[in-house]
């Protein structure tokens, strides 16, 4: 694997060997050293054309965990709307010579370009409303921690599914891992022909306590149109869809991927219920993006020779879990 654009494309079993390098190096990361040489010398460049807390934060941190320099890029979107601004943006960066580039954009396909434009393997990081690839891969570690293999568990996605590339991420990777996945929200808010995906469709939230899981998005009011009334109102909204104490079993699990708005998709005492696993799927992201580094750059490069040793190394520590 050179690149990480999507979860589109990606087998069950490159899903399952990330997973499983996640799982080695979360294992490495209780350690009071935390820091692998793997990575040393190598620059990890962090282009952000839209806002992000948990991502970015990560990102950087998984690859400093690594060894690897750090350039974080945050950049207005404004500067990528012609494509020739990107190029000149990757062309200028790729004169560090990064290993990687991990790219976050408002547009749908900017990270696939950006392949044709540098050496470096490119890390999608959210483009538009289109994938988020590593976030699909921590929402699918954080459940297999929690659930053990997610063959047919029923996971429940809820909100505004139209706007979200998490969503689309998640409703390929869970699928991929053997998992039923049913989308939940007012028709306005699901796109047209999602069970192409392989998922199923509710405009209610009416079986959803039999869901063993419920996956809740933020409203994306950022990718909504001005003039573009998607629902009547918040109120309306949260009174048909919100996930509050009522709605969510004392068994099913909550997940969401932040930022919350607390009190519209979420009643404000549901995201620190003993449920939620939102803090956990944070805490997850690191580890996750240290397997995809690990994945895409340990055995490539001048020091590919020593990144095999590490890899031996990291397989030893998974023999004694
Ligand atoms: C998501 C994103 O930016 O796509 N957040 C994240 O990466 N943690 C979802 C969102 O913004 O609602």
């Amino acid at each position: 694997m050179r690149n990480l654009i999507g979860i589109a494309g990606l087998k069950r079993e490159e899903i399952e060997r990330l997973l499983d390098r996640a799982e080695s190096l979360s294992a490495i990361m209780e350690r009071e050293n935390k820091k692998l040489p793997t990575l040393s010398g190598r620059t990890i460049v962090n282009l952000f054309f839209e806002n992000s807390t948990r991502t970015r934060s990560s990102f950087d941190l998984a690859a400093k965990r690594l060894s690897a320099d750090t350039v974080t890029i945050q950049a207005s979107s404004s500067s990528t709307e012609k494509g020739e601004s990107l190029r000149d943006t990757v062309q200028t960066l790729s004169a560090y010579n990064p290993s990687a580039i991990v790219v976050r954009s408002p547009h749908v396909g900017a990270p696939g370009m950006i392949t044709r434009w540098t050496d470096a393997s490119v890390i999608n990081a959210g483009d538009g409303k289109h994938e988020h690839p590593t976030q699909a891969l921590l929402d699918a570690f954080t459940l297999r921690r929690r659930l053990g293999e997610l063959d047919g568990r029923n996971i429940w996605i809820v909100g505004d599914v139209l706007h979200s590339r998490v969503a689309r991420s998640n409703i390929l990777a869970l699928t991929a891992l053997g998992a039923s996945v049913t989308v939940c929200g007012p028709p306005t808010l699901i796109p047209r022909q999602i069970e192409e995906l392989g998922c199923n469709v509710s405009f209610t939230l009416d079986g959803s306590s039999e869901a063993d899981v419920l996956y809740v998005l933020r409203m994306q009011n950022e990718r909504m149109e001005e003039d573009q009334s998607f629902i009547p109102s918040v109120r309306e909204y949260a009174r048909y869809f919100q996930i509050n104490g009522k709605r969510l079993g004392a068994n099913q699990l909550l997940m969401h991927p932040g930022p919350v708005n607390r009190g519209v998709e979420l009643s404000p005492d549901v995201v620190d219920a003993p449920q939620s696993l939102i803090t956990e799927q944070v805490a997850a992201g690191v580890a996750v993006r240290m397997a995809v580094f690990y994945e895409l750059l340990a055995g490539r490069g001048p020091d590919g020779g020593a990144a095999k040793e590490e890899a031996a190394q990291v397989q030893g520590v998974k023999s004694t879990l």
